[in-house]
């Protein structure tokens, strides 16, 4: 039975970067929404699986990757949040990991930026390491039920669906996306990084 994740902040706390009425659509209604789809098709599965029919695996499969994307990109999206005010940084160890595969700290924000601006229609931007490639990677995933990379660990996700800000930004993302940086816990981000280099 999968929940969805307990949050650290009540809704109000992120105001003004982030309306609460809009916080509480998005958590109460949609991610409830997909969490609960997750939980039936994993029932399902086990019935096909209890009765050896799978006649509708194809349609299972699809339902499976979009809810199940959907859960865990908005569990990471709502846990890597935090209330001002925001004392949140990333780690020395990440921010000269970023260096190295970035070039610098800068060129990483302005891809950062750039990839949540430029990405085509609804969507989501993930910076995650990648442990075939062993690399620090940013990337636009545009149709979660087709998540493009396979061995890769999300450290930040940002939502992009038009539905994670239109109730309060309209069509202005660009407006979003500066605010969304003041509610970014950067600690977040190195504790999963950590999980990956520390013992
Ligand atoms: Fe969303």
């Amino acid at each position: 039975m999968y929940e969805m994740i307990k949050l650290k902040y009540n809704y109000k706390d992120l105001e003004p970067y982030y309306d609460s009425s809009m916080f509480n659509y998005h958590y109460n209604v949609l991610y409830k929404g997909y969490t609960d789809n997750l939980n039936k098709i994993t029932n399902e599965f086990d019935v096909d699986r209890k009765t050896d029919n799978f006649t509708n695996i194809q349609s299972l499969s699809k339902r499976m990757s979009f809810n199940a994307n959907a859960y865990i990109l908005h569990s990471l999206f709502f846990e890597n949040l935090i209330p001002m005010p925001n004392k949140t940084l990333l780690s020395t160890e990440l921010v000269n990991h970023i260096k190295k595969d970035f070039g610098s700290y800068d060129s990483f924000i302005d891809e950062l930026n750039a990839s949540l601006l430029n990405i085509e229609g609804p969507g989501w931007v993930v910076f995650g390491y990648d442990k075939f490639l062993d690399k620090l990677l940013i990337t636009q995933i545009e149709k979660h039920q087709e998540m493009p990379l396979v061995d890769f660990i999300p450290l930040l996700v940002i939502d992009v669906w038009e539905h994670s800000y239109y109730l309060q930004y309209k069509t202005d993302k660009k407006e979003y996306i500066r605010n969304l940086f003041y509610i970014l816990d950067f600690n977040v981000v190195t504790d999963r990084y950590n999980k990956i280099y520390l013992p």
